[in-house]
């Protein structure tokens, strides 16, 4: 794993976008994980204003969500099919017919799950998975105590989740979808690359339990720490409580992968 601090929250996105892009270009075809969240909506600015300014084009590129609420309607403005539609589908040239979410809204949800795996096998894995943390410490919807070798499956909710999303969900949280299909920790892992992105004072604490902490299915976004290729972008705020910063900003600094993007970040 590799942590790369840098000043604010648009550099961070900025960063995390360039790297996708470089991803994009390197592999036209590539299969690109994507995650919803406050955090995710810089970084799709950025990459809208990629393909505008630079023609990055997205049209070969396949891309799986981590997550969707259940019994929502696609067409509900909560729901992470809007979501992306919003953020990004609507602004890039993503093939549709090659972007893809769980349906929450499926009759036989456990069969989605199964079907939305095997999709996923069917592309040849996800070669960048982009993901972001739950106040709780999850990746997707893999709240406390998911399994670390998880599948695509169904998931409650916990208090503190819904608490977290109820503002982008109407604001009333007994209205909110207590349920959610996610893609499972061991999905995530079989990802070729993770790319998570976390920024602001609020995600510090957990943050450093994620990344510096011991590995526990309390904390989901530990299970990353086994991850063979893992970046982890933060800004100066929600590294606060990391001990290993001067390490992490050396790295940053000095080590050559980083060389194309040291010169561009502000
Ligand atoms: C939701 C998503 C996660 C995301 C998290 C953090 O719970 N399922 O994938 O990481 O929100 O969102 P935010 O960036 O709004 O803090």
């Amino acid at each position: 794993m590799e942590v790369i601090i840098r000043p604010d929250a648009n550099a961070a996105a900025r960063l995390a976008a360039r790297l996708i892009a470089r991803a994009v270009e390197v592999k036209p075809e590539l299969v690109l994980g994507l995650a919803t969240g406050r955090t995710m909506e810089r970084v799709y600015d950025e990459l809208a204003a990629l393909h505008e300014r630079s023609r990055l084009d997205f049209s070969r590129c396949t891309t799986f969500n981590l997550d969707e609420y259940i019994g929502l309607p696609r067409t509900s403005p909560y729901s992470y099919h809007a979501y992306m539609q919003r953020h990004l589908f609507n602004r890039v040239n993503f093939s549709p017919a090659r972007t893809h979410l769980p349906d929450g809204m499926a009759a036989d949800l456990d069969a989605e799950c199964r079907h939305y795996e095997q999709l996923i096998r069917d592309a040849g894995g996800i070669d960048l998975q982009l993901l972001g943390i739950g106040s709780d410490g999850h990746i997707g919807f893999n709240e406390p105590l998911s399994a670390l070798r998880s599948r695509t499956r169904q998931k409650a909710l916990t208090p503190s989740t819904l608490a977290a999303n109820a503002p982008y969900c109407g604001g009333d949280v007994t209205q909110m979808p207590r349920r959610a299909i996610t893609m499972g920790v061991g999905t995530i892992l079989e990802a070729r690359h993770c790319l998570m992105l976390v920024t602001g004072a609020s995600k510090a604490d957990i943050l450093a339990r994620a990344v510096e902490g011991p590995i526990t299915a309390m904390v989901t976004a530990t299970a990353l720490q086994l991850h063979p290729h893992c970046q982890v972008i933060v800004d100066e705020e929600a590294a606060v409580s990391l001990q290993g910063k001067a390490y992490y900003r050396w790295i940053f600094e000095n080590e050559p992968e980083w060389a194309p993007y040291r010169a561009a970040q502000a």
